[in-house]
């Protein structure tokens, strides 16, 4: 039988065979599972884009646990093409005698006092041959999760989703919005 000859030359006669085959196993088990582990693992999947902030801010508490709208902070997502990064002086809203004895919170703090405009780092960016308006998305009332992903999961900020042309297009052709080249390139 082919199939008995094979599997019995991988099966080792010898104890010291075997243990060597069930550590081998245990070792590609272990791989297969750590491997799995920081692939799946929820805040820096790799090829997922997650900047360095020179301060410490977490969609997941805010957003998410304390459930603050988007919009509190993101205020001209429905007004302009931009959405916004909220300055300072809206962290203070709260901030201003909230978990100040916290070295995150006293870094904001000092910087607000400073007039410091706090240079948050881009997470997401279109190509420059690229037109896009929050406006004319987000006053049809398309949820910002449609393009940003669950941003509410969030402890740091990340790519959830890389844009591509054909992402936008299909939304377009689904919604009977312009798919005319000249409306998204300028
Ligand atoms: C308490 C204020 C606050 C709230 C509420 C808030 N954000 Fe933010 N958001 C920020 C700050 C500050 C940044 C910049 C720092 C960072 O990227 O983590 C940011 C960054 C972002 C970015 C990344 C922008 C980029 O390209 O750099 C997205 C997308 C975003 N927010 C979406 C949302 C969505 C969607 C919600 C609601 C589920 C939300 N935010 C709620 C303060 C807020
Ligand atoms: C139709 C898709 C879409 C929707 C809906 C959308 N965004 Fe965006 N968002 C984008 C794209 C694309 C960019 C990158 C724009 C660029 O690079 O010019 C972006 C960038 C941002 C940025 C960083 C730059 C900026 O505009 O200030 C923030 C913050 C942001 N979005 C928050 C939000 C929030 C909050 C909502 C919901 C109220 C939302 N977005 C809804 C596609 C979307
Ligand atoms: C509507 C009120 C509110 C606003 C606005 C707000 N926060 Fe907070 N923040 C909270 C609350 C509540 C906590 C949790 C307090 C605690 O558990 O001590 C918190 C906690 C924090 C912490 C500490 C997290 C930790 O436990 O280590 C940081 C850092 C922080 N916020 C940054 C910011 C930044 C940056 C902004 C502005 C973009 C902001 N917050 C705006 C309410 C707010
Ligand atoms: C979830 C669906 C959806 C996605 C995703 C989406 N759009 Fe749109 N977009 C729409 C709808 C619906 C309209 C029409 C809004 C209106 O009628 O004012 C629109 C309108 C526009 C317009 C204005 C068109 C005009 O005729 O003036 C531009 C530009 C645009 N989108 C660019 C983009 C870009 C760039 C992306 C990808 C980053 C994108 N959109 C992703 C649904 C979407
Ligand atoms: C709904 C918006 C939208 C429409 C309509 C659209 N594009 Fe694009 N296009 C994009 C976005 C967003 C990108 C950037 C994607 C990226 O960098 O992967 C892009 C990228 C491109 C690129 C650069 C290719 C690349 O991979 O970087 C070319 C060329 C292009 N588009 C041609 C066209 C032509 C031709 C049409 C008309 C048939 C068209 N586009 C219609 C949104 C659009």
């Amino acid at each position: 039988m082919e199939n008995g000859r094979w599997v019995s030359r991988i099966k080792p006669r010898s104890a010291i065979g075997r243990a060597f085959l069930k550590g081998g196993i245990l070792l590609f088990a272990g791989l297969l599972f750590f491997g799995g582990y920081f692939y799946y693992a929820p805040i820096f999947p790799p090829g997922k884009y997650a900047p360095q902030q020179p301060y410490e801010y977490s969609h997941k508490l805010h957003a998410g646990d304390l459930g603050i709208n988007c919009q509190y902070c993101h205020i001209y997502a429905k007004k302009a093409e931009f959405a916004g990064v909220p300055p300072f002086s809206k962290c203070m809203n709260c901030h201003v005698n909230l978990s100040i004895n916290k070295p995150s919170v006293k870094a904001i703090q000092k910087a607000y006092e400073e007039k410091n405009m706090g240079r948050w780092t881009r997470v997401y960016n279109l190509p420059d041959h690229v037109w896009f308006s929050h406006k004319r998305h987000v006053s049809k009332n398309i949820d910002c999760a449609a393009c940003h992903g669950p941003v509410e999961t969030l402890v740091v900020s990340t790519e959830n989703r890389v844009f591509r042309m054909g992402f936008c297009v299909r939304c377009h052709q689904e919604r009977g919005a312009s798919t005319d080249c000249w409306a998204c390139h300028t």
